[in-house]
């Protein structure tokens, strides 16, 4: 695993968003694994000023993005399709047919993971963009999550709940499930890239580049094992490393 320390989040954005550039310049048809959350803001903002400048064509990009919630619909401003279309393909000009995300209304919420399985096996991520959760969840992997799940629904925990009910008008409005690829698919990119600001993120960046242990209880742990992976952290989520490369 490669470590990146960059001294704000405006130079980590910029790096993260560099880095995916190269990916979409090396193949105009390039697949790229998508988050949302607020770390990787600044990163689609860093592509859609690039693109004001110089033009980068995105018309042949497939995006295939991490989760979703589940029963809250496309058009609810709170859906990470919605956030997806808000923060990146509306300024990139990337249309809807480019774009793949869980269906949140899905009925079976099996026959959903699988196809979602069979879009990921279609669609290889050369890169694949990531956040982490303080508890070291990756997507909506909780701690606990086995490795080899692929996508999967599952209930959001109290916890997760709470926090992200800061983005709703009641606690009762957040969903209770959401669909998620699973471990095993995150690592099914050929390259990821994991991004982390402040100080709250420390000690999940700690346990991620020097823990020892590889288990379920430490989701992004899995990361150790990719062979192409980059955590690009700032000073503050790099604030209890022991050793920091720049
Ligand atoms: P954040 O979320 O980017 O909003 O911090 C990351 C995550 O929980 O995966």
């Amino acid at each position: 695993m490669k470590l990146l320390v960059l001294d704000s989040y405006e130079e980590m954005s910029r790096v993260a968003g560099e880095a995916v550039l190269a990916t979409v310049k090396a193949n105009p048809h390039a697949v790229l694994g998508l988050a949302t959350g607020s770390t990787p803001i600044g990163l689609y903002e860093h592509l859609i000023e690039e693109k004001k400048k110089n033009g980068t064509d995105y018309t042949g990009v497939t995006c295939i993005n991490l989760d979703e919630y589940a029963g809250l619909g496309e058009d609810h401003d709170q859906s990470y399709a919605y956030f997806m279309k808000k923060h990146l393909f509306l300024g990139l000009g990337i249309e809807k047919g480019q774009t793949y995300i869980e269906n949140d209304l899905a009925e079976n919420g099996e026959e959903e993971c699988l196809r979602y399985d069979a879009v990921l096996e279609k669609y290889p991520r050369d890169i694949q963009i990531l956040g982490i959760g303080s508890n070291g969840h990756i997507a909506f992997n909780e701690p606990g999550t086995p490795f080899d799940k692929t996508t999967h629904r599952v209930a959001l925990t109290e916890g997760t709940i709470r926090d992200n009910s800061r983005f709703f008008r009641s606690v009762d409005e957040v969903p209770k499930y959401a669909y998620t690829m699973g471990p095993k698919s995150i690592m099914g990119s050929k390259k990821i890239l994991i991004l982390a600001s402040g100080e709250g993120k420390a000690k999940a960046i700690q346990e991620l580049v020097e823990g020892t242990e590889i288990t379920p209880d430490f989701p992004a742990g899995i990361l150790r094992n990719h062979p192409d992976c980059t955590v690009i952290v700032d000073k503050g989520a790099a604030s209890l490393l022991q050793e920091r490369c720049v």
